[in-house]
This record gives C-alpha cells, sequence and structure tokens, in this order.
C-alpha cells in the first residue's frame, strides 16, 4: 500500500501554536506530511520563505514523518508534482469557512486535490500570524501564542527594527 501523505499549506509569517498544533495532529493522522511555505511575490512579509522554513524546521524537529518545503504557484500543481493528495488546513471559526470552502472546492475541481479540515484548538481559535506580529511589535507577551524560538525571534526583530 503506499504512503498516505499530506500538505499543510501556508505563509507561516511566522509559525504559531495553531500552526504547530494543526501540523502535529496532521503528522498523527498521516505517514508522511510536508509543510509547504508559500512564495508570494506580491506580498512582503516580516520573514523571507527561508527563514520561515528555518523556524518550521526547528519547530517540528520532533516530529520525523513532517518535512519543510516551499512553492509557488497553485497548490494543486505543487501536490501533483509531489504526489500529495490531501490538504490539511485548520479552521479556527466560521469567519474561515466562506473561504476555505471556496479554496477546497476549487482545488478538488482543478485536480481533485481533497481537502481534510481539523478544528482548531480552542486555545488557539484567536491566533493568527499577523497578531501576533501586531502584540509582538508593542511589546506584548505573546510567549502562550508561539514557540520559544519564535518569541525569541520576533523579540530581536522588533528591537533591531
Ligand atoms: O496561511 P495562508 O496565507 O492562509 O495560506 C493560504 C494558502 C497558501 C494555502 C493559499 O493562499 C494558497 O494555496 N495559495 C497558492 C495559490 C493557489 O493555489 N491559489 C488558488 C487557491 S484555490
Amino acid at each position: 500500500m503506499s504512503a498516505r501523505r499530506a500538505v499543510c499549506p501556508g505563509s507561516f509569517d511566522p509559525v504559531t501554536n495553531g500552526h504547530l498544533d494543526i501540523v502535529g495532529r496532521a503528522s498523527r493522522l498521516y505517514d508522511e506530511v510536508v509543510v509547504a511555505v508559500l512564495i508570494n511575490s506580491t506580498k512582503d512579509g516580516l520573514y523571507d520563505v527561508s527563514e520561515r522554513m528555518d523556524l518550521l524546521r526547528e519547530t517540528t524537529a520532533d516530529l520525523p514523518n513532517v518535512t519543510i518545503d516551499s512553492f509557488d504557484g497553485l497548490l494543486v500543481d505543487y501536490c501533483k508534482r509531489h504526489d500529495l493528495p490531501v490538504v490539511v488546513k485548520g479552521l479556527r471559526a466560521v469567519s474561515d469557512f466562506d473561504y476555505e470552502l471556496q479554496m477546497a472546492q476549487m482545488n478538488h475541481g482543478l485536480a481533485g486535490v481533497e481537502t481534510m479540515f481539523l478544528s482548531t484548538n480552542p486555545l488557539y481559535s484567536f491566533l493568527s500570524s499577523s497578531l501576533v506580529k501586531q502584540v509582538a511589535r508593542y511589546g506584548g507577551d505573546i510567549s502562550t501564542l508561539v514557540p520559544p524560538v519564535v518569541a525569541k525571534s520576533l523579540a530581536a526583530r522588533f528591537r533591531d527594527g
């Protein structure tokens, strides 16, 4: 039987505890999980893609069946090239649902790629990378929202400008 493989795609600018909750749970459901960072040439992030991938590598080092990659273009093309039939996404709230459903239907219509939604741990239902960045920028406490390596990196980034 071939390995069950899935992809967790996203911007991960930077990775949060919410992302890691979903990646960890996906790693227990699938034989192999690829975390794929979107290379978005139209949107400047706080971290460049290689920095995002380094933070992901560090924070998923305890998950042997998880690898980190990046992609540009359509997610379904990446899925086809890498033999990844399933996308795993977290749903935080009803507000995520409309757009996530549209993307899932588009990806299925374009290439038959399936999307599995995991309900976000309620501890993280309010959490997003952009809110974390806002709070960190003004010195708020993000220690329960991101792993220590990310908290340290954000503090350094905002301290050094
Ligand atoms: O972390 P994000 O920004 O919510 O992730 C969104 C992501 C990367 C999953 C989505 O923007 C995506 O798949 N982009 C790749 C381009 C693509 O395939 N677009 C059509 C989606 S239907």
